[in-house]
């Protein structure tokens, strides 16, 4: 049975999956990523197909092949695959409704999207640090949370600055304001986003569900912040939609019918 988790790791969610659905047999591509093949091994797809804009075109054998290419214009003929599966991969995709159009086109009847993603924009850690670098040390939203519940989208960049500089040194300050607000990393799309673009698809949506469990510790710096007032602001604003601003993690299976 489906349930929401955190996509903590491939491995863990590739098992999820796994524990899902039979593979044996199938023809699955993998958006986002490249599963090393001793996970995919005992299952026994007829083919695996992982495309991300980071692979090398490479065959590994009959079974396992490896693709340069994005979710948005996939490589493969229609109705070609009986499963799509995707891990920490659909908050990075731009153009997401696009790619949504893509996968309804290269899946079988009756194909299946499984996919695990996240902390989405829209989470309380959604600025989504990753693999920032300053002066050599690495900075990731699940080490060295930086950045308070929220901050990414309640303040804008002079202000982010502003108040990470009380207590951040100015070059790691500007780092980490200039990466929340310049990085392609993300596609910056909220939980509402994915909610409206599914329901609009042509998938029947049988299961869409996100997590607000965090799944690491927190300390954050003590800053002063003089735009303090912003956050009850931006909580009023919010209103009752809040409960969709703590989902971190979603997990989403879709068929097409
Ligand atoms: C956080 S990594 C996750 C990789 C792996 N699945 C994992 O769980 O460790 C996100 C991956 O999504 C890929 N990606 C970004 N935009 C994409 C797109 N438009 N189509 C396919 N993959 C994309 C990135 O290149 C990156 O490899």
């Amino acid at each position: 049975m489906i349930k929401s988790s955190l996509a903590l790791s491939e491995y863990e969610v590739f098992s999820d999956f796994a524990g899902n659905f039979n593979l044996s047999g199938k023809a699955v591509l993998e958006i986002g990523g490249c599963l090393p093949y001793e996970y995919i091994k005992g299952c026994n797809p007829k083919v695996w197909v992982a495309v991300d804009p980071r692979n090398e075109d490479k065959t590994l054998n009959e079974q396992y092949k490896s693709v340069k290419g994005f979710a948005q214009l996939i490589p493969a003929p229609n109705n070609t695959y009986d499963y799509i599966f995707s891990c920490n991969a659909f908050h990075h995709i731009s153009q997401f409704e696009q790619a949504v159009k893509e996968f309804f086109r290269v899946l079988k009847p009756n194909g299946v999207v499984y996919s695990n993603f996240g902390p989405i924009w829209s989470a309380p850690d959604g600025s989504h640090l990753e693999n920032v670098n300053y002066n050599g040390k690495v900075y990731n939203f699940w080490e060295n949370r930086i950045v308070p519940d929220w901050y990414h989208l309640i303040y804008n960049c002079r202000e982010i600055f502003d108040i990470l500089s009380s207590r951040l040194e100015y070059g790691l300050a500007k780092t980490i304001a200039e990466y929340i607000y310049l990085s392609s990393w993300l596609n910056r799309m909220e939980y509402e986003d994915y909610s409206r673009i599914l329901k609009k698809s042509p998938f029947k949506i049988e299961f869409f569900e996100g997590t607000t469990e965090l799944g690491y510790e927190v300390t954050l710096p003590d800053y002063d912040n003089p735009y303090e007032w912003k956050v009850k602001e931006w909580k009023e604003r919010v209103g009752d939609r809040l409960n969709d601003y703590r989902l971190r993690d979603l997990k989403i299976c879709l068929r097409k019918v």
